[in-house]
């Protein structure tokens, strides 16, 4: 009779723009994996605000429409892909990657009620693929610490402001929208002001102190920053 694998969890926390995207991506692919994409629920809900013309700092407003809000992971698409991100039924996967969307992510984040339904909503969904035997990539800002502290592998990923601004750049070009290199580095100052000192579950500002392994990507290419993971959860699993 085939054994089955033990499941288990490699958390990637680290600030906006470290590259994140990607290398969970080749992480996922690497190991057959499942990705969940924290930061993507909470794009997904200030996207909800922001077509519904709600105004990001009413936190009343916020916590009122979250309740009638369905976010969700794609069942296929997050299997070994980019995980796939659906707001009340539709794929918004593409929607949410815009500048609006990120630092109003950074908003509704700050809220407490939000945070506790989101770290519910990613602890259920994790524990339900570690019980399958699958292993779980889980990135965001806060899990190594809120959501998943029992986590095998605890990655904090970062780079210089510079080099975020520059990757962020890179991204938004492609997408066609027209950023500065000033314009970035302000938005990557202003989304770590937020990440690093919102009160409730800031980025970690002394990550070997907190438990994580720290991978500085800021001169290392995506397959050298994806090896130095993996090698790294080789000796930790
Ligand atoms: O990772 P991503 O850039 O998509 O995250 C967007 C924003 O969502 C972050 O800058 C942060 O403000 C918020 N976020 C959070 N907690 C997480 C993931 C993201 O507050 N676990």
């Amino acid at each position: 009779m085939k054994t089955q694998q033990k499941g288990f969890v490699i958390a990637i926390d680290g600030p906006a723009a470290a590259g994140k995207g990607t290398i969970v991506q080749l992480l996922t692919e690497h190991f057959k994996g499942v990705n969940i994409y924290t930061g993507g629920m909470y794009r997904a809900l200030a996207l909800k605000c922001i077509r519904s013309d709600i105004d990001l700092n009413d936190s009343e407003q916020i916590i009122h429409i979250l309740n009638e809000t369905k976010i969700d992971l794609g069942a296929d698409g997050s299997m070994g892909a980019v995980a796939q991100i659906f707001l009340d039924g539709g794929n918004v996967t593409n929607e949410i990657r815009t500048p609006k969307a990120a630092l109003g992510a950074g908003k509704v984040g700050q809220i407490k009620q939000v945070r506790q339904v989101m770290l519910f909503k990613q602890r259920e969904i994790a524990q339900r693929f570690v019980d399958q035997g699958r292993v779980v990539i889980i990135d965001g800002q806060d899990i190594a610490r809120s959501v998943y502290p029992q986590a095998k592998v605890k990655i904090f990923l970062t780079a210089t402001q510079e080099e975020r601004a520059k990757r962020r750049k890179k991204q938004y070009d492609k997408q066609g929208i027209n950023k500065t290199m000033s314009d970035m580095l302000e938005e990557i100052k202003i989304r770590d002001t937020n990440d690093f000192t919102r009160e409730l579950h800031p980025l970690s500002n002394v990550p070997e102190k907190d438990g994580y392994s720290v991978v500085d990507s800021t001169n290392l290419n995506e397959l050298e920053t994806k090896d130095a993971i993996v090698e790294i959860v080789s000796k930790n699993k």
